[in-house]
C-alpha cells in the first residue's frame, strides 16, 4: 500500500523519531518535555508501541521499566516518579501521594502514584513481538524472551483489573478518579464530581499551568480541587481496594477503560499462545473477553447510539456524548447492526461529520454537548491517541477503508500541526504540551501501517 497521499508525510517519520529521542531518558521516555517529567503508564505503553518500529529492544525496555514498579496487587501505577525531575515541575508529587508510606503493596523506590490508567500494555507488548518477527534470529530470541517475561506481569495486571476493580464481576472496570480514565476533565465526570463536596484540603500549588501557553488548555482550578480531594480520600483509605469500595464517592464503571481491557485481553491471549501458557489461563482470559463484550453491550444507549459509563454511587448511566462512547468498537466482536450504529454516530454531526471540523477526526467531546469546550483538554480537543484507538479498532472490526480515512486525516493533522498533545478541533491549532511522545509514537505506528 502506498504511503499517505496528502500532507507532508515524508517528514513525519524522522520528526516523530526525533521527538521520542529528545524525550528519551534511556530506560523510559518522558511523555512531554516539561509538563510531564515522570513516567506515565498508558503514555509509556503507546510510546513502546511506536518505539517498536524504531528499536525493538528499547521499546521492550520502556515497559520493563514501568512494570518494575508494579504493585504487589498487580496494579500498574499511573505515574512512576523520576527522582531526577526538576523540583516543583509537577504536582501532585510523590510526597503528596505517599503511596509507599500508606500501602504495603506499593513499591518504595522509585515512588509511584496510587492510581492506574487504561491497560494498553499487552497491545504494545504484542506489537513489539510482531515487529521483531521477520528480523534476524537474535532479535527474535530477545523479543521471545521479553514476551515470556511480560506474560505473567500482564496476567497479574489484568487479574487485578478484573477482580479488585470489578468485585461485582460485572465485566466492567471501576475507576476511582478521573485521572484513571486518562480523560481527566471530560464531561463524562461532571455529574459525579458535582455531587462531591471538597473538604479540608491541604494547600497546594499547581505546576502544570507553567508549561502551557494558556491555562484554558488545562482543567480548571475547581476541577483540580476535586482531583486533589479525591486523592486525599484515597490516602485516607490507604489505597486499600475494599475500603475504597466502601467509602469512596467516585466509583464509576468506565466503558473506555473496560473496552481497552477487552482488546488488551485479546492481545494477552495471543501472547499466552506464543509463550505456551497453560490452558486454564487461556480459558480465563477468553472468559474476560466474552464477559467484557457482553457488559459493554448492556451499557448501550439506543437513542444516543453510544455506550455509556455507569456511576455506581448514583446508580445511573452517564448520558454524555464523548469519544468514550465508541468503546464497543474498540472491544470488537460486534454484530452488523451495532457496528452500523456506531459508524453512523461516528459520521454524524455529533462527531466526525461536524462541518466545522478542521480534520474529520473525532473531537473528545461532541460539539453538541453543553460541556463541550474546544480548547480544554478532554472537553473537546481532538487527541491523536484517540484517533489511533479508533483507527486500530476500525481495522480490527473489518472496516479497512474507514480506518484508512481516519489514518490519513490524523497524519495530515500531525504533518500540519506537529506532535502536539491535542488539537483545537475547528481551527487545528496545536494545544497543550508540544512534542508529546505518545503523539509521535502513534504517528510511527500509522506510518508503519501505510508502508504495508
Ligand atoms: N493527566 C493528569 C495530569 O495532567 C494526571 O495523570 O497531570
Amino acid at each position: 500500500m502506498p504511503g499517505p497521499a496528502r500532507g507532508k508525510p515524508t517528514g513525519v517519520k524522522p520528526q516523530a523519531a526525533g521527538v521520542l529521542r529528545r524525550n528519551d531518558l534511556e530506560s523510559w521516555t518522558k511523555p512531554g518535555p516539561s509538563l510531564y517529567p515522570h513516567q506515565w503508564s498508558w503514555d509509556s505503553a503507546f510510546i513502546a508501541l511506536g518505539l517498536a518500529h524504531l528499536d525493538n529492544r528499547r521499546a521492550a525496555r520502556e515497559l520493563e521499566t514501568l512494570f518494575a514498579s508494579q504493585w504487589a496487587t498487580g496494579k500498574v501505577p499511573h505515574i512512576v516518579f523520576n527522582p531526577d525531575a526538576p523540583p516543583q515541575s509537577y504536582f501532585p508529587d510523590e510526597e503528596r501521594w505517599s503511596s509507599a508510606a500508606l500501602s504495603k503493596d506499593a513499591p518504595s523506590s522509585p515512588h509511584t502514584s496510587g492510581l492506574c490508567q487504561p491497560p494498553i500494555h499487552a497491545i504494545a507488548v504484542l506489537r513489539i513481538w510482531q515487529t521483531a518477527r521477520g528480523k534476524d534470529e537474535r532479535r527474535i530470541e530477545l523479543a521471545r524472551s521479553f514476551l515470556r517475561d511480560s506474560y505473567p506481569r500482564l496476567l497479574a495486571w489484568h487479574l487485578y483489573l478484573t477482580t479488585a476493580r470489578d468485585p461485582e464481576g460485572s465485566g466492567l472496570v471501576t475507576v476511582y478518579h478521573p485521572w484513571e480514565s486518562g480523560t481527566d476533565n471530560s464531561p463524562r465526570w461532571d455529574a459525579t464530581l458535582e455531587g462531591i463536596e471538597v473538604g479540608e484540603l491541604p494547600p497546594y500549588t499547581r505546576h502544570d499551568l507553567k508549561h502551557v501557553s494558556d491555562p484554558s488548555h488545562r482543567p480548571s482550578d475547581e476541577e483540580y480541587d476535586l482531583y486533589l480531594w479525591l486523592l486525599e480520600l484515597l490516602k485516607e483509605a490507604r489505597y486499600d481496594e475494599a475500603t475504597i469500595y466502601e467509602s469512596h464517592p467516585f466509583l464509576v464503571k468506565d466503558v473506555l477503560f473496560s473496552a481497552i481491557l477487552v482488546a488488551a485481553n485479546e492481545a494477552l491471549l495471543e501472547i499466552a499462545e506464543a509463550v505456551g501458557a497453560p490452558d486454564d489461563e487461556r480459558t480465563l482470559i477468553e472468559g474476560w473477553v466474552e464477559r467484557g463484550r457482553e457488559s459493554l453491550d448492556e451499557r448501550w444507549d439506543p437513542e444516543l447510539r453510544l455506550c455509556l459509563d455507569y456511576d455506581l454511587r448514583a446508580g445511573e448511566s452517564v448520558r454524555v456524548r464523548t469519544v468514550a462512547g465508541f468503546a464497543p468498537l474498540i472491544a470488537g466482536g460486534l454484530g452488523e447492526e451495532r457496528l452500523a450504529d456506531l459508524l453512523g454516530t461516528l459520521d454524524s454531526l455529533s462527531f466526525c461529520g461536524n462541518p466545522r471540523l478542521r480534520w474529520p477526526v473525532p473531537p473528545s467531546t461532541s460539539p453538541e454537548e453543553p460541556g463541550f469546550h474546544p480548547r480544554s483538554y478532554w472537553r473537546g480537543p481532538t487527541w491523536p491517541v484517540a484517533n489511533w484507538l479508533l483507527w486500530w479498532a476500525l481495522v480490527r472490526v473489518g472496516k479497512p477503508e474507514r480506518a484508512e480515512g481516519l489514518r490519513q486525516a490524523s497524519l495530515e493533522q500531525l504533518a500540519s500541526g506537529g506532535f502536539a498533545e491535542y488539537f483545537e478541533p475547528f481551527t487545528g491549532e496545536p494545544l497543550g504540551s508540544p512534542d508529546q511522545s505518545w503523539t509521535a509514537a502513534v504517528a510511527l505506528d500509522f506510518l508503519a501501517a501505510g508502508s504495508g
